[in-house]
């Protein structure tokens, strides 16, 4: 029997889109206000979806306390009240666009969650704009 069990987090971050390849003309045509040279930021809300197994001892599919724990310790710590253009190595090279930040924050969970679970991931960037990953 699979049941998803979800937990939701929230960060706060600053960042700034931009493809340095490009020139600030068509930076500017492309992210618009998201541009802005001196940053800006958002509350982004995280849900977190886990698929399993009810184990028939617990009657979980996980403890969710040790979901909150993996959450805070891979995402919240590392990107909480950062900027994550210049704080975050994970988006040095990569532009932090909602999309990118929801598989990077994937990439992370994945690793520290058991394969015997599904994971989803979705990010919301203002409570109108949501990602979600996989797709
Ligand atoms: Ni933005």
């Amino acid at each position: 029997m699979k049941v998803a069990v979800f937990r939701k987090a929230h960060f706060n971050a600053a960042h700034r889109l931009y493809n340095k390849a490009w020139t600030e003309d068509k930076n500017n045509e492309v992210f618009g206000l998201c541009n802005n040279a001196n940053w800006h930021g958002h509350n982004y809300e995280l849900e977190v979806k886990l698929v399993g197994e009810v184990d028939p001892e617990t009657g979980y599919v996980i403890d969710l306390k040790v979901l909150k724990d993996i959450i805070k310790q891979e995402v919240e710590e590392r990107f909480d009240h950062k900027n994550l253009n210049l704080d975050c190595p994970e988006f040095a090279s990569l532009n932090p666009t909602a999309e990118n930040i929801c598989v990077v924050i994937y990439d992370l969970l994945r690793a520290a969650i058991g394969d015997q679970y599904e994971l989803q991931v979705r990010l919301y960037e203002t409570p109108r704009n949501y990602v979600e990953y996989p797709a």
